[in-house]
């Protein structure tokens, strides 16, 4: 009895040993040593000169400095010479949580080469108004997919030596207004649509977090007790809080409710949080607290071993870098649609038009705002398709001059079209239509010429009134340096689609989910999220409206047939099994999709996104795939127990091509 007493009490003192790692040791020993001045200056911001957010280095501790750069899709906000990356948006649309994982990594790798151990990114604000002027940087509209991408980036940053910065949070869901706006969200929707891409950072070991500019239920996200008291005490974070630049608003209020350092200056946390500590208004173990969060990330995340020693003038390009542009690129381009399976083209087309400003010009292959970053070299449509095609005439009308354009179109055998929408940071779009005459443009090339192939660098949905004269649309997002040699080996079969939509495109303008003024941008600065769960293509289902292409939409050169879909019970488990086979004579990619439709009286969407599995199979092969569905996944919040909480009845599981394109489907009891 004695022994097993004495066993009860060991065993978790033990156990809470082993969790006081290495680096939490470490961590506390420093700031046993720091004084209160050296712990001040952890905790404001210094300026934005040479690094837009820096804490300088402790010589007398041998702290390294903090040096951040605005990411999130390269080394970005004015630095030169760095890989001009497809958008996160974009290389989302992959559904490949591997190759994320290796584009995070190389991202990473050319931050550290310039200096910087604190990259600005992931940004996983969920794409809930299509015209979102950052959706270009975002992680899509649904929030499994956003979370199953997100863990892999934030582990390929941290692989570097660098740490991530997962932002914003929270509900920053749109631009206009975002510096006034509240956001007013209830908490299931928050639970299960806002916070879960930053459960899945914090999971993955995110060492920060930045929150936002706007306000949530009219209280700043940057001290707001319940967002950041959620945000540490019930999803973990571990690491620390930064402010937005310039989303700081108090001291005390800021400080109590969880925010760990202002940024970039020191308006609020400078002077006025000594006096506040003078005062007792803000503790000195709360002060501890905002160190010991810095410090921590910093140790396991191998700052102090790895300081970085070059700047930002530093060439981080390479070969190897522009070949994994590439290829993120072409595992993006996503064939919306092909009549009569009209593409890839081959070399029996002797004369080729490619068409539109957006084909060489004037591209718009990177978003804007902080997260611009310049290309320096990029292959251009126009040259990639020059390249690739030797054999035939390929001539280039820049659209301008209309007749000329719709001459040259006819007299070729094949017109490719290259339009563009603008996406960046500051402002959202106000419609949802291609600027600059290119509807017009479309019209009369695809009128001219039926061999019409329209490509889109766009960020999410367009209106497109001209689809039904397309044989073909691809759209690229923001496809990065290296748009046209993806675009031309997508278009000569070289490489096989395999990209998926991660936000829904609608037929016009008014069927969307923030239909309303109150929605968005909000009317008195309020932005009422009334959709609540019915976000992208929940919505549509849930209302019965078709949009133009469904989320998870995306076509392949290659067919597939889903067969022998079993499930299977695994304790708390329900594991799912199916076969697919491709049809084709062509190897390629299939995107394998679950979607969930609950027992109908919780009042949760028709269906939502449970998991999904990228499979590579063979021409005329059978690949097996497997994916367990664990409790979470039958979950909904419930708001008075504040817990996840598993729902029991009947099911139904639909695994397929896209939310739309159900291949096998099942009814079960859970
Ligand atoms: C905002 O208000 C809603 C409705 O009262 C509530 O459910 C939610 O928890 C609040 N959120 C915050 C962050 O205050
Ligand atoms: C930046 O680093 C490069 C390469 O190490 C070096 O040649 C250059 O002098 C450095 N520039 C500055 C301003 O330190
Ligand atoms: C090339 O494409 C055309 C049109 O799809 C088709 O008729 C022809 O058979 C193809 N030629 C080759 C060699 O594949």
């Amino acid at each position: 009895m004695k022994t097993l007493l004495l066993l009860l009490i060991l065993i978790p003192l033990i156990y809470t040993l082993n969790l006081n790692s290495d680096a939490e040791k470490k961590a506390r020993e420093l700031l046993s040593k720091m004084t209160l001045e050296e712990k001040l200056e952890m905790v404001k911001g210094h300026g934005t000169q040479p690094y837009v957010g820096m804490t300088p280095e402790n010589k007398r501790l041998n702290i390294p400095p903090l040096n951040m750069e605005d990411g999130p899709q390269g080394v970005a906000d004015g630095v030169h010479f760095s890989t001009c990356w497809p958008s996160a948006l974009t290389v989302v649309s992959t559904w490949d949580v591997n190759l994320m994982y290796k584009w995070a990594a190389a991202m990473a790798q050319e931050q550290f080469k310039k200096g910087t151990n604190v990259m600005l990114g992931p940004m996983v604000n969920i794409a809930r108004v299509p015209h979102g002027g950052r959706n270009f940087e975002s992680f899509g509209e649904d929030p499994v997919l956003a979370s199953a991408m997100v863990g892999p980036y934030v582990k390929g940053v941290q692989s570097q030596n660098v740490i991530a910065n997962v932002k914003h949070f929270v509900n920053n869901n749109q631009e206009i207004d975002r510096n006034t706006v509240s956001a007013n969200v209830d908490d299931r929707t928050q639970w299960e649509v806002y916070y879960p891409a930053f459960q899945a950072a914090i999971d993955a070991g995110v060492g920060s977090v930045m929150c936002s500019y706007n306000k949530i239920n009219t209280t700043w996200a940057c001290e707001n007790e319940k967002t950041l008291g959620d945000l540490k005490n019930k999803l973990n974070l571990r690491g620390w809080v930064m402010s937005d630049w310039g989303a700081t608003h108090s001291t005390v209020k800021a400080a109590n409710a969880g925010l760990d350092q202002e940024m970039p200056d020191d308006k609020y946390f400078g002077k006025p949080l000594v006096e506040a500590i003078n005062k007792g208004e803000v503790t000195k173990e709360r002060l501890d607290d905002m160190v010991y969060r810095m410090l921590l990330p910093m140790q396991e995340i191998g700052l102090f071993d790895n300081r970085p020693t070059g700047n930002l003038s530093v060439d981080t390009r390479s070969q190897e870098h522009s070949e994994l542009a590439r290829i993120l690129s072409e595992s993006s381009h996503i064939l919306l649609k092909n009549d009569n399976r009209f593409l890839p083209l081959n070399d029996s087309y002797q004369s080729i038009a490619v068409i539109g400003y957006a084909a060489h010009d004037k591209l718009t292959i990177a978003g804007g705002g902080s997260g611009h970053v310049i290309p320096e070299s990029t292959v251009s449509p126009l040259d990639g398709i020059k390249k690739k095609f030797t054999s035939s005439n390929v001539q280039y009308a820049n659209g301008n001059d209309l007749q000329s354009a719709v001459y040259l179109a006819k007299t070729s055998q094949v017109a490719i079209v290259v339009v563009e929408v603008g996406s960046s940071e500051g402002d959202d779009r106000r419609d949802l239509k291609l600027p600059n005459n290119q509807d017009t443009l479309v019209f009369a090339i695809c009128s001219a010429q039926p061999n019409c192939v329209v490509v889109l660098h766009v960020v999410g949905s367009v209106v497109m009134p001209w689809i039904k004269l397309a044989k073909s649309v691809i759209t690229a997002t923001m496809p990065g340096q290296q748009a046209g040699e993806a675009l031309a080996n997508i278009l000569y079969g070289d490489v096989n689609p395999s990209g998926r939509l991660p936000i829904t495109y609608t037929q016009n303008e008014k069927d969307i989910p923030v239909n309303s003024q109150k929605q968005w941008p909000g009317v008195d600065l309020q932005s009422d999220y009334s959709e609540q769960l019915l976000v992208g293509y929940r919505w549509y289902d849930t209302n019965k409206k078709d949009p133009l292409f469904a989320f998870g939409h995306g076509l392949s050169y290659s067919d597939f047939q889903y067969i022998n879909f079993k499930t299977e019970r695994n304790g708390d488990n329900l594991k799912l099994k199916v076969d697919i086979k491709n049809l084709s004579p062509r190897d390629g990619h299939e995107v394998v999709q679950i979607y969930l439709g609950f027992p109908k009286d919780v009042n949760e969407p028709v269906q939502q996104l449970k998991g999904f599995v990228k499979v590579f199979v063979k021409a005329g092969e059978t690949v097996h795939v497997e994916h367990e569905l664990t409790p979470r996944d039958f979950s909904i919040w419930d708001v008075v127990n504040q817990k996840y909480s598993v729902v029991l009845g009947q099911y139904n599981i639909r695994i397929g091509s896209s939310s739309r394109d159900v291949r096998v489907a099942k009814a079960i009891k859970y």
